[in-house]
């Protein structure tokens, strides 16, 4: 099975999360590749009027992870925008993670997952899991390692 790591990271946090997920799926004998979804200038600045850069195709992959920060409580709008204008997802397995700042999930994190997972279900993936980390200056929650196990046991 061949596992993409989808991500938007803009100060690398999520970025993270993705590499430590990645060794935790190569370490099982599985084949991954990450890819980031990169803007065409400052994605704060864009609004809903996403330019994007690089847009990852999801076609090679039997299997994605999607993964993008929390934006203002919600789901950053450059995840938000790539979701919405990717092909089709039918057949593939898919597991979702976001990273942000404050530490309760009920105030960003599970709307975010959420809209990830409707706009996912729209293209016909079939979402396996999900997972949340916050992340403060000194590195990511003590729930990481569960998250990344949680994940990577998914495929
Ligand atoms: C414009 C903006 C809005 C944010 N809004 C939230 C928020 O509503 N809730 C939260 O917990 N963190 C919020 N954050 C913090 C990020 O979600 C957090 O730092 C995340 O880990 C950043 O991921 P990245 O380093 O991959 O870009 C916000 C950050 C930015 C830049």
């Amino acid at each position: 099975m061949k596992i993409g790591i989808i991500i938007f990271s803009n100060t690398g946090n999520t970025l993270s999360l993705a590499e430590r997920i990645g060794v935790a799926l190569k370490k099982g004998g599985l084949t991954v590749r990450t890819e980031q979804i990169t803007t065409d200038g400052d994605p704060q600045k864009m609004g809903d009027n996403i330019k994007f850069k690089n847009i990852p195709k999801a076609d090679p992959y039997d299997a994605i992870i999607f993964g993008s920060p929390v934006w203002a409580f919600s789901l950053c709008p450059v995840m938000k925008e790539y979701l919405s204008e990717m092909g089709p997802l039918k057949g593939k397995k898919i597991a979702l993670f976001t990273t942000k700042m404050i530490p309760f999930h009920w105030m960003g994190g599970y709307n975010a997952i959420s809209k990830m997972k409707k706009l996912v279900e729209a293209k016909n993936g079939k979402v396996l899991g999900s997972g949340i980390v916050a992340w403060k200056k000194k590195g990511p929650a003590k729930n990481v390692d569960e998250v990344i196990d949680n994940i990577s046991g998914l495929f």
